[in-house]
């Protein structure tokens, strides 16, 4: 036991968490795995559809750990897909070759009935098994983070069957039938708990909250279908693991931020790009980790302008609680280079 607590605070990327502001700062990125690296082109073509990547522990394990080989990131996040959820409760997800999810969709009540948390064991236990090997593999100094996408933005895949541009059948759904929308609100926040409660066991040391669609919504619906779920799954792990810090990722959702970080007991917030500094600011002033925010395409363009917004985001948040991201995922166009210039430039400042 002693041992596995003198480790865990060898970890940089926890430090922030407990309250310890940190120069230079941790960095990670979010979709750090992906089609921007040529190793992972390779081994997503060794393992076939892009689901069967994420159900292969041993090829998924090696697709998380090739960022970590070159760039050294303070955290390493699962290789897998928030989609994993709903193709494990019976609603079968495929991936179209460049044409992003597919969903048979479920527009009411009825269609519900094709969904079953009981099924999803053997699913779930593969994800898990990936959790485990890494724990395993990975370098002692890299924090691990398990993850899963928030109930409001899953449900939105699984009623519009894609994504959307708008998420109009979801909110279309919930305010013609809002009783019969939360029953799908309340299976996905279950099976996420239940989720996210076996990789903290298989190993995971922080747990991240994708809601990417959480700005698409009014004010009293986002409290209801974003705060509400986003707050049951983290005090149910709270109660279980009160150490395991979670980060939520309300994208889009700058201006309810505050609102957010009391409503949900979240330990840290990943930031859009729209998000302003002077209110990443403020939720680090609260106690609460900021995370971000930096625009992919500028991981696109490099260069000088990379390096400018790099330097300003690293000056706002200098002596506050802080992890350098993206405001969003790396996108397929990047350049590996211009990361390693990224990752340098936060090394090396002070
Ligand atoms: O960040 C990481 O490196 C971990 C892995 C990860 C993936 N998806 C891998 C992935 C994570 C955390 C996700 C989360 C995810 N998946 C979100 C939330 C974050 C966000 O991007 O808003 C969402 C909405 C999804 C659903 C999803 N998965 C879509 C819409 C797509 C298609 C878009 C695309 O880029 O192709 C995916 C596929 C996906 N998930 C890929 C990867 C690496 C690309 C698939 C491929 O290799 O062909």
């Amino acid at each position: 036991m002693q041992d596995v607590v003198a480790k865990s605070t060898e970890r940089r990327f926890l430090k922030p968490f407990s309250g310890e502001a940190i120069n230079p700062p941790p960095v990670w990125l979010m979709r750090q795995a992906g089609r921007y690296l040529p190793e992972y082109r390779a081994t997503r073509k060794e393992a076939g559809s892009f689901l069967d990547l994420c159900y292969n522990p041993s090829l998924a394990a090696e697709v998380t750990l090739q960022p970590i080989r070159r760039y050294g990131f303070d955290a390493s996040i699962l290789f897998s897909d928030i989609l994993v959820v709903p193709d494990a409760l019976g609603q079968r997800v495929t991936f179209a070759e460049g044409e992003g999810p597919r969903l048979d969709p479920i527009r009411e009540v009825a269609g519900l009935a094709r969904l079953s948390l009981t099924n999803t064991g053997e699913k779930f236990g593969r994800v898990c098994e990936t959790v485990s090997r890494l724990r395993q593999d990975l370098p002692r100094e890299t924090t691990l983070i398990g993850f899963c996408g928030a109930p409001w933005t899953v449900a939105t895949y699984m009623v519009e069957g894609r994504g959307s541009t708008d998420q109009g059948e979801a909110r279309g759904w919930a305010y013609r039938d809002p009783a019969g929308f939360a029953q799908l609100i309340d299976i996905l926040t279950e099976a996420s708990i239940v989720y996210l409660t076996e990789q903290i066991k298989a190993g995971a040391d922080v747990i991240q909250i994708f809601d990417s669609w959480a700005g698409s919504l009014a004010e009293n619906q986002f409290q209801q279908w974003v705060v509400l779920p986003t707050a049951r799954i983290v005090n149910a792990l709270k109660s279980a693991y009160p150490h395991v810090p979670v980060i939520g990722f309300p994208r889009g959702a700058a201006s309810q931020l505050a609102h957010f970080v009391e409503g949900t007991n979240v330990d840290g917030v990943s930031c859009d790009t729209s998000c302003p500094l002077g209110v990443m600011q403020m939720v680090a002033a609260r106690g609460v980790v900021a995370q971000g925010n930096l625009d992919p395409l500028l991981l696109v363009a490099g260069g000088e302008a990379l390096d400018r917004r790099v330097d300003e985001i690293l000056d706002a948040m200098h002596g506050r609680r802080f992890v350098f991201n993206l405001g969003h995922g790396i996108v397929p166009e990047t350049a590996p280079e211009h990361v390693a210039q990224l990752v340098e430039r936060v090394r090396r400042s002070r």
